[in-house]
């Protein structure tokens, strides 16, 4: 479906497009301002220290800026980073492969931290803590473990899921850091930014009807920007203005309210379905034909934020702005929990 090709994916259709317009300096990444202070004091401390950078963990939806922050990093620490996910180390000897490639000061980015397997966050603990690695070589009874030192690096580590992550993990993080939706006008300026780089001409009003509709998200606004500007190209003369950008995004089924089709779908099949919840995330994902983890991680912190829907115990609920965004009136809640 084409509105999941620009919200609803974690991960952009286009990597290289991402990676162009990541900035590669503290002064050229807007908003997340307490995040950002923080750590440029982090990295101004170690430099002067002539030491490596703490480990820090990042936290917060998809498309906020972890990745970028972790390269940001990287830059102004000097050094040099290694990227991978949780996922993909099966093994402790992935780990191993990954750590003893590491010089002082390079910075080890761990994607999706909360996926690694309980077995190699055992080996990851005294990496962080005291920089050794305790690898077995051989099986069976000659088997032995041989201790490595590696040298000072520093983990960054990135989750959509703070809270999936075991406390021991959690306490191994010098700092923990959460980023938050960005208001619109920060998406205007990362926009403004974005139009320069890939070379389209957008006004003031124009950026902001993209990033009011944006869902607070860098990465939503930079794919809405790219379908912006093709509108533009072949429908107004390569000019993006409000009107543009509005007719634009509308021929996408993006509301003015960022919702798209997903989101739409989400409220519908809790509202109608479920008659308004509490309704469990596996069943509303199985009635509108989604990943559960997908609408837990992608449309749900949004839709929570803005107070359409909230997560109890028992399940999804329907607050009164889904009911108002779906034209209805919220039915009195009394009744139903008799
Ligand atoms: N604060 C920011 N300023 C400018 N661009 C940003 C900012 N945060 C994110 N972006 C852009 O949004 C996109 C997604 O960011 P990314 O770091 O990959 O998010 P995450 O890793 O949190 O999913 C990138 O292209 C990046 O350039
Ligand atoms: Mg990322």
């Amino acid at each position: 479906m084409a509105q999941n090709y620009f919200q609803n994916t974690a991960e952009t259709p286009d990597p290289s497009f991402e990676v162009s317009l990541r900035p590669p300096l503290f002064s050229e990444f807007a908003g997340q301002q307490k995040v950002c202070n923080r750590l440029e004091l982090m990295v101004q401390a170690a430099r002067q220290r002539e030491d490596v950078l703490d480990h820090i963990l990042l936290s917060g939806p998809p498309g906020l800026g972890k990745t970028t922050l972790a390269y940001i990093l990287a830059n102004a620490m000097g050094g040099k980073i290694k990227s991978t996910s949780g996922p993909t180390i099966e093994k402790a000897g992935d780990l191993a492969g990954l750590l003893t490639t590491l010089e002082k000061g390079d910075l080890l980015f761990i994607d999706e931290i909360h996926r690694l397997q309980p077995a190699i966050e055992e080996y990851l603990y005294p990496a962080m803590e005291d920089f050794k690695l305790d690898i077995i070589i051989d099986q069976g009874p000659s088997a032995r473990s041989v201790r490595l030192n590696l040298p000072k690096f520093t983990l960054v580590g990135a989750t959509t899921r703070a809270g999936m992550i075991s406390s021991p993990l959690r306490s191994r993080f010098g700092m923990n850091c959460r980023l938050d939706y960005y208001t619109a006008e920060e998406l205007q300026s990362i926009l403004l930014r974005s139009s320069g780089l890939i070379g389209v001409e957008i006004d003031q009003m124009g950026a902001l009807e993209v990033a009011a509709r944006a869902r607070g998200t860098p990465r939503v606004a930079n794919n809405l920007l790219r379908w912006v500007r093709d509108f533009a190209q072949v429908r107004a003369n390569n000019v993006v203005t409000q009107p543009v950008a509005d007719e634009a995004l509308s021929m996408l089924d993006i509301d003015r309210d960022g919702f798209d089709e997903m989101d739409k779908r989400i409220l519908e099949a809790l509202i109608h379905r479920f008659e308004g919840g509490p309704v469990g995330l596996n069943s509303l994902a199985v009635a509108i034909g989604e990943d559960a983890g997908t609408i837990e991680d992608v449309n749900e912190p949004y839709l929570i934020m803005q107070g359409y829907l909230k997560r109890t115990p028992q399940g999804r609920v329907a607050m009164a702005p889904a009911y108002r965004k779906l034209g209805m009136r919220e039915p009195s809640r009394s009744g139903d929990l008799l």
